[in-house]
């Protein structure tokens, strides 16, 4: 295998895109029909990738500046994607992804890196392999890509032909982002008019009237000295990349293809893959798989993280101590970041370890509500972004972004914030296929929030 610069991999030994079978491989779907897995594994290894390396390989450069404090992440989008996910639906989830963006470009002074949580995120890993309802124990739902959602045994049985479904649904997913982000759809003027309109409409927006109309200033400012769509392309067009939870490891797999640019492996999914909080084993299959690939990687981080455990994370995927290769997300819960955090940053630091840092404020702040539906407060959600801040701040580290599920769909999925929806309101729209999420104006609403924040703190 040639070396190139940009060389995480560069001499590792004893792997390849299949190593992951010889380890422990938690949260794999159970594929009842293996001659079906291996037919749909072989069609996926002709198909073309989803993305090219020397995409990934930006994204690094752009997740470095994250890990030096030049840059903000903004990783954004749904738990678990559906397989019947319009295009407007789509165009409205990346629409409220560059609202945030725009805010928080503004507030934070420096570039803002776009990645969706998009374009593949299908799978999920669940806390039971089981769903019991009444007399009836079927598997759990574990993404569109593994089987379906309906309480049925039909619905519910693995079905290998849903990974090519899952490659062709990203393709397409894929396609339009590209076509949004390069086509005109994401000018900067026409974003900035969005926020405007959210201002006008919403009580809470009111409170940033001050910051969209200063947004508006800089930009007119900016036309005035000859800053324009036509020889600026940066305000009509938008880098955004693709990221999701690298889970089903077939998959991830058959997608996985040498560079004949630098001879290294990309995992050609998605632009970046994380790894989960429930599959973070330092020898399990999961982080075997990911150290070889040279994609840029995050790795959840939950409140049982020792800090000697996410050293030795740092150290097997990202060995050549590359800014950009590892992005840690913390997700710690709203009451706990401010004390289980700092250790974490303070032993990375002094490792000198490049780590770009993200805080998931959704995961950590899940509760059943009395009517039994799961959910999240908007107030802990921006309490544990608050508290990432401060941990940040009391270790001279840089609070490189944020991770959160949204939808640009108006549903009723999550308490408070913009609108201020109550537990009786979440029956309205709760539409999720897992988690609750932000819908399109709480997660604008947060992005404000935030950039308080973050003015705050300049
Ligand atoms: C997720 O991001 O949807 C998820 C399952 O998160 P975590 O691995 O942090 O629990
Ligand atoms: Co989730």
């Amino acid at each position: 295998m040639s070396v190139g610069i940009h060389t995480p991999v560069a001499g590792i030994d004893n792997w390849s895109p299949s190593s992951w079978r010889d380890r422990p491989a938690l949260h794999q779907p159970y594929w009842p029909d293996k001659a079906e897995l291996e037919q749909a594994t072989k069609a996926l290894e002709d198909l073309p990738p989803l993305v090219f390396a020397g995409e990934s390989r930006s994204l690094m450069s752009h997740l470095g500046r994250v890990a030096n404090g030049e840059a903000f992440l903004l990783q954004a989008g749904d738990c678990a994607e559906s397989f019947d996910s319009s295009a407007d639906s789509i165009r409205d989830k990346l629409r409220v992804i560059l609202q945030m963006a725009i805010v928080l470009t503004y507030s934070s002074g420096v570039p803002l890196v776009k990645v969706g949580r998009i374009a593949g995120q299908f799978a999920k890993p669940r806390s039971s392999p089981t769903e019991t309802k009444g007399a009836v124990e079927l598997t759990s739902f574990l993404g569109h890509m593994v089987n379906d959602i309906g309480f049925s045994e039909a619905e519910r049985l693995p079905d290998p032909r849903r990974l090519l479904t899952a490659y062709h649904r990203a393709a397409s997913t894929l396609n339009l982002l590209r076509a949004f982000t390069r086509g005109g759809y994401a000018d900067l003027s026409r974003v900035a008019s969005w926020n405007r309109q959210f201002v006008a409409t919403s009580p809470a927006g009111r409170r940033y009237a001050r910051m969209a109309e200063d947004i508006d200033r800089a930009l007119r400012f900016m036309t005035a000295c000859g800053v324009t769509n036509i020889n600026t392309p940066q305000l009509h067009e938008v880098e955004f990349y693709t990221s999701h939870e690298a889970l089903v490891l077939d998959y991830e797999e058959a997608l996985t293809r040498e560079d004949s640019t630098s001879g290294g492996w990309y995992d050609c999914s998605a632009h970046m893959l994380w790894i989960g909080e429930r599959t973070r084993q330092l020898d399990g299959a999961h982080v075997e798989f990911l150290r070889g690939v040279r994609n840029p990687l995050g790795c959840k981080v939950g409140p049982t993280a020792a800090a000697e455990e996410i050293l030795a994370l740092c150290e097997t995927l990202n060995p050549q101590r590359v800014p950009g290769r590892l992005t840690l997300i913390t997700r710690m819960g709203a009451d706990k970041v401010e004390t289980l955090l700092p250790p974490l940053l303070r032993a990375v630091r002094d490792s000198g370890h490049p780590v770009a840092w993200a805080c998931d404020p959704m995961h950590g702040n899940t509760y059943t509500s009395e009517s039994g539906r799961k959910t999240r407060h908007f107030d802990h959600v921006l309490a544990e972004i608050s508290g990432f801040f401060a941990a940040h701040a009391a270790c001279g580290t840089w609070p490189g972004g944020v991770h959160v599920e949204l939808t640009g769909d108006a549903v009723t999925e999550c308490v408070g914030g913009a609108d201020d929806i109550s537990h009786e309101d979440l029956e309205q729209a709760f539409e999720t296929l897992c988690d609750p999420r932000l819908n399109g104006r709480q997660s604008v609403d947060l992005a404000f929030r935030v950039a308080e924040m973050l003015s705050d703190s300049r």
